[in-house]
């Protein structure tokens, strides 16, 4: 049985929290995450998945809920003194690589970053040369470290994002959908530099992504948010075979194949939340159907499942 690096548990994150515009963007949900493993987090933009990757790193401070890391919540303030390590060891690639390197810093200066927060480096000659290790480490190399970042393509640029997480040596990352701002012929470029890192270095990633296509390429287990809710968690292959929430079916139902006979044929599903017809008092939560795969449902529809899943 592989390791839990993470365990993120009844978490919460409300935001204007009491007020007439609270936002409940992640509404009580609970997961783990395997060391090594990529876990993908889909649903449609506004359900709460950056949220949960900003809150999982303490970008916000969370509602309520704890998130586990090797054993110790790091949301507890009395997990100060560990905050400094955490903050190395979990890092975040996010969505648009424009917006987020500053275009008037140096490459150098962006990269190094991280080194000189964590004092990493003794010298100028060692930094220098530990950033031209992290370019070409991402495909870049020498010469870039002292261009500007306004200099590079949108693909050249997330991979700046990338080396500028991996130099504090992390062993968590989340990418915010690293990909969606990039053309498409350079999408599987970034994903698959993004693999071959993951297997060098044995890293954790939580794969934030709206395509369900790239998503199942890259992740070994896929989690589905729906408004805040995790309404489904199963193994990648096992998800798209067998989807069991009818939002999962209804997503997948909406990814078009270049097979010409299955687009004939291809039936669009909608998702109706009122057609669960759950009665007051019926607990809904996150049930294992089959072994690995887990669907928020309620008593009832686990036995259905259970039934039909044979
Ligand atoms: N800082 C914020 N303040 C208030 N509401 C927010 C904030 N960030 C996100 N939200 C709201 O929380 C919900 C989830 O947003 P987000 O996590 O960005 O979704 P996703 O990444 O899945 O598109 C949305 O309704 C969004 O408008
Ligand atoms: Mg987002």
């Amino acid at each position: 049985m592989a390791e839990k690096l993470l365990e993120i548990r009844n978490l919460k994150q409300y935001f204007n929290q009491g007020k007439p515009n609270e936002v409940r963007a992640v509404d009580d949900i609970s997961f783990d995450i395997y060391k090594g493993e990529t876990l993908g987090l889909v649903g449609e933009s506004g359900c709460g998945k950056s949220t949960t990757g900003r809150t999982i790193i303490r970008l916000y401070d969370a509602t309520d809920g704890q998130v586990i890391y090797d054993g110790i919540d790091v949301h507890d303030k009395k997990s100060k003194k560990d905050l400094k390590s955490f903050n190395r060891k979990m890092q975040m690639i996010f969505q648009d690589p424009y917006a987020s390197l500053n275009p008037r810093m140096k490459v150098l200066d962006i990269i190094a970053e991280g080194l000189d927060i964590h004092g990493l480096v003794k010298n100028p000659k060692e930094r220098k040369e530990r950033v031209v290790e992290l370019l070409e480490t991402v495909g870049l190399n020498r010469e870039h470290a002292d261009r500007y970042a306004h200099e590079f393509s949108g693909g050249q640029r997330q991979r700046l994002g990338i080396a500028r997480a991996l130099a504090v040596n992390p062993e968590f990352i989340i990418a915010d959908e690293p990909i969606s701002a990039l053309d498409v012929s350079i999408q599987a470029q970034v994903v698959n530099l993004l693999k071959e890192l993951q297997e060098e270095k044995g890293l954790t990633y939580l794969f934030i992504a709206h395509d369900l296509s790239m998503v199942k390429y890259i992740s070994d287990r896929i989690g589905v948010m729906y408004f805040g809710k995790l309404v489904e968690l199963a193994p990648a292959e096992d998800l798209y075979n067998n989807p069991m929430h009818p939002y999962t079916q209804s997503l997948l139902s909406a990814i078009p194949l270049p097979d010409p006979n299955y687009e004939r044929t291809r039936v669009r599903k909608s998702y109706d939340p009122a057609s669960h017809n759950y009665q007051d008092g019926e607990e809904i939560a996150m049930r294992e159907v089959t072994p690995g795969h887990f669907v928020y449902c309620s008593e009832k529809e686990f036995t259905t499942l259970q039934a039909i899943s044979g």
